[in-house]
């Protein structure tokens, strides 16, 4: 047993080059990625790994002992991102190599340098079922409607009602990504206030959400905003998350079900502009109608002593390729439509 039993799942993502535009990773990206997190786990920083992509954004999952924020874990994500950058975006010359990198050298937490991140440390439950999310063509903000019905809308999420566990509901930690604050407030008590600040989904953005009668930490989300660090539009800080399920927590199906509404969220072309969130499996996680419609991905997987336990080997539960959702797919196509016909 290591000093620290607890586990810190990493997710962090970088835009750091395309194909076809701000269409897709190219598969010598996530290859090369996959080998520098390889080494890292066989030399122990980390435990285990997952290297996927939604749309252009490169996506790292890791665990660890080693907590959030640590400055070895940032490193080896920037690292990586880094190396993929000069070993492949660069020489087949990608559209954008190295976008989201906004800063010449690391300096202790990827956190301001451009990359998006979530990160949670957890003492694991028996079983610990977590969805991955990853978004295209968006911001952080877009987050803010499901994971208030996840947690806070007892329509939506019946084991608020049905289980004594979540009775006492969940306190949500905001941020004003503007002026870097962050203000916790409990649902149902503050449910109001909540929704007060939430809809303003530039400026408000949960950050992470805790269940209120024992802080039990539930979800952890990106917030990472690249124009605010910049001054100005250099892509569209695509968010990330990582949400906690079962047993005295949301139900997979009720993390999962609303994304099966294509809510309005801010990015599509340009990240000028509105459109639906497509919830979409990894191979179609492709954006191209006005470099859209939005994308989302909702990736399962059990952390078991630190490993990421899928269907096989590693590759997670994909849950939006699945047809349930085709309905939420074709409204999406059709919202698009209507409104690029404008
Ligand atoms: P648990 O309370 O065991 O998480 O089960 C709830 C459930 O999955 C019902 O859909
Ligand atoms: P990304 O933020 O995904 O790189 O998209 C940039 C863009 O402007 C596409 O229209
Ligand atoms: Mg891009
Ligand atoms: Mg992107």
């Amino acid at each position: 047993m290591s000093a620290n039993p607890k586990t810190t799942v990493s997710l962090i993502k970088a835009d750091v080059g395309s194909v076809g535009g701000h269409h897709k990773v190219h598969p010598k990206q996530k290859e090369l990625a996959k080998s520098c997190l390889e080494k890292a786990r066989k030399d122990g920083t980390i435990l285990d790994y997952y290297v996927f992509n939604c749309g252009d954004d490169l996506e790292l999952l890791m665990t660890h002992r080693k907590g959030e924020n640590n400055s070895k874990i940032h490193e080896l994500a920037w690292n990586t991102f880094k190396e993929v950058t000069e070993k492949v975006s660069k020489p087949l010359r990608l559209y954008g190599a190295g976008q989201d990198l906004l800063v010449e050298a690391f300096s202790g937490n990827v956190k301001g340098m451009g990359p998006g991140v979530a990160e949670m440390e957890i003492e694991e439950r028996i079983a610990e079922p977590i969805v991955v999310f990853a978004a295209d063509k968006t911001e952080p903000g877009a987050f803010n409607l499901p994971l208030y019905r996840i947690f806070a809308d007892p329509m939506s999420c019946a084991g608020l009602v049905i289980d004594p566990a979540m009775r006492d509901g969940f306190t949500y930690r905001v941020m004003d990504v503007i002026e870097n604050k962050t203000v916790d407030l409990a649902c149902p008590t503050e449910m109001y206030d909540l929704i007060a600040l939430i809809g303003t989904t530039s400026r408000y953005v949960i950050e992470r959400i805790l269940r209120t009668k024992d802080g039990l930490l539930a979800a952890a989300a990106s917030t990472t905003r690249l124009s605010l660090i910049k001054g100005r539009y250099v892509g569209k800080d695509d968010p990330c998350m990582i949400v906690r399920c079962q047993h005295g927590l949301p139900a997979v199906g009720e993390v999962l079900v609303p994304f099966g509404f294509p809510h309005l969220v801010a990015g599509f072309a340009r990240g000028s502009h509105i459109g639906p969130l497509m919830p979409v499996g990894l191979d179609n996680a492709r954006c191209t109608y006005f470099d859209g419609p939005p994308r989302i991905v909702a990736l399962g997987f059990n952390i078991t002593d630190g490993r990421l336990v899928g269907e096989g080997g590693n590759e997670p539960s994909d849950f939006f390729a699945d047809v349930a959702f085709d309905r939420a797919r074709q409204v999406a196509n059709d919202i698009s439509d209507y409104m690029r016909r404008h």
